[in-house]
């Protein structure tokens, strides 16, 4: 298991360039399964996820070719015939978004057999509106030896409301309503940008969905889709951890091929503490929005909700907190997204941070210095709070388990060193 060895105290100046979104990749390539065209995405982030994922297609008999481009990879896949319809335990105990092939395998081939992911580090994270929507599509749903099944001899067009807001809930069932007989609305949708991202790759492959981004969904089902070329959005939560990083350091970061708009909430709270950010010259919708951020020496503590999208997102909530740890006075940070998700307060307070943790709400107490300590990572974006804590903390910090930050952020070692950071990944082979 590799670690990372992070020696503290350099402000991060320079340019970093930010990669495409792991949360809107994983569902372009498991829409490809919806036809049996070719489908080219650009703009891959080169992530463990994707990796896993690649793994899960070619299980089910389907090649995802990748090539090397200037900017991430480029995928081509052609989903020409299913093999085997199965996701099985031990890929989506890896990642949970391998449940994305639900929807178009009942969809296109009318079945799918996927282990059932269990819980999770933040949360129990169960899949049940996933499952119900299907049913409601016209998929018949059955469950043996920690798998579910489903089957469908054609689905039907439905109106499906969700109880809670499920960012791949809403993903599994646009992509399976594209294929059904008649029409379907999805209310209390997600409206993430992800969602927004997969919708129009959706209708760029002959799909017809309007809506998306909104609460309400309204897809039109066609009887086959076809192949299409698609670039994915830049990653806001990678480009908000940047910006952060360059706050915690006192640093000065140009931010490239970002998207400004998806980060709106993002901005507006490093605003209200004390991070100045100015948008740079636009260069257009592929060349992404330019971001210059700039510290001040004081931050201010302010409190922060976690809410969907367009509120602040739950996966920034880890690295605000460390910011937090930096910030002067105290602030209560709420998590509603994910009943588990403050592992990493406990580590950062082995560093010195000042926090308390009440089931939900967590009380952040600042300034504090932090110092260099032995700290473990739990969850992907845990660790990115810690890699903050590193770069922030006196002293050399060395973290345990960086396998859960390479699931989802590309070469942020590189990044980081590139950008002055001291930061060195310790191999166990080393
Ligand atoms: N939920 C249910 N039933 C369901 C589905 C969800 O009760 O059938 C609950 C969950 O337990 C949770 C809430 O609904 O309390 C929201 O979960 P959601 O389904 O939106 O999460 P997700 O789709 O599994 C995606 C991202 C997560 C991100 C969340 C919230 C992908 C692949 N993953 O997960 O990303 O935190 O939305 O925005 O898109 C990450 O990248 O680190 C990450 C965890």
């Amino acid at each position: 298991m590799d670690k990372f060895l992070i020696t503290g105290g350099r402000p991060l100046e320079g340019r970093v360039v930010i990669s495409g979104a792991k949360n809107a990749a994983l569902p372009a390539l498991t829409a490809a399964l919806l036809t049996d065209q070719r489908v080219v995405l650009h703009n891959i982030p080169r992530v463990r996820d994707i990796s896993t994922l690649r793994s899960l297609l070619e299980d089910l008999g389907v090649d995802a070719a990748v090539t090397h481009e200037a900017h991430g990879n480029r995928i081509e896949i052609e989903a020409r015939r299913l093999l085997n319809p199965v996701a099985p335990y031990e890929l989506v105990k890896q990642m949970r978004a391998s449940v994305l092939v639900l929807g178009p395998l009942v969809a296109r081939f009318g079945q799918a057999r996927v282990s059932l992911p269990g819980g999770c580090a933040i949360g129990v994270r169960p899949i049940n509106l996933h499952l119900k929507g299907l049913e409601k599509l016209g998929a018949s749903i059955s469950f043996d030896h920690g798998y579910v099944n489903a089957r469908a001899n054609g689905l039907r067009g439905t109106n499906f409301h969700f109880d809670t807001i499920s960012v791949t809930g809403t993903e599994n069932l646009m992509m399976a309503a594209t294929l059904a007989d008649g029409v379907t609305v999805l209310e209390n949708a997600a409206r993430e940008p992800e969602v927004q991202d997969l919708a129009d790759l959706l209708n760029k492959m002959g799909a017809i969905i309007e809506g998306a981004g909104t609460p309400e969904i309204r897809i039109r089902g066609v009887s086959r889709l076809h192949g299409a070329e698609h670039t994915i959005i830049p990653d806001r939560i990678e480009a908000g951890t940047f910006l952060t990083a360059a706050a915690i350091t006192g640093g000065e970061l140009v931010v490239e091929r970002c998207n400004a708009e998806h980060l709106t909430a993002v901005l507006a709270k490093l605003d209200s503490v004390g991070v100045q950010v100015v948008r740079d010259a636009d260069k257009g919708p592929n060349g992404g929005h330019t971001l210059i951020v700039k510290a001040r020496s004081k931050l201010s503590a302010h409190d922060v909700t976690t809410q969907e999208y367009p509120g602040f997102p739950t996966d920034m909530q880890a690295q605000y907190m460390t910011l937090m740890t930096q910030a002067e006075g105290s602030c209560v940070i709420t998590e509603t997204i994910f009943e588990n998700r403050f592992m990493h307060a406990l580590e950062l307070a082995r560093m010195g941070a000042d926090i308390t943790v009440n089931g939900r709400r967590a009380v952040v107490r600042g300034k504090t210095s932090l110092s260099g300590a032995k700290i473990q990572a739990s969850d992907l974006r845990a660790s990115a709070s810690l890699v903050l804590g590193g770069l922030a903390a006196e002293g050399e910090t060395l973290i345990d388990r960086v396998y859960h930050i390479d699931r989802g952020y590309e070469r942020i070692e590189e990044k980081l060193t590139q950008v002055g950071a001291k930061i060195a990944r310790i191999s166990e082979s080393d």
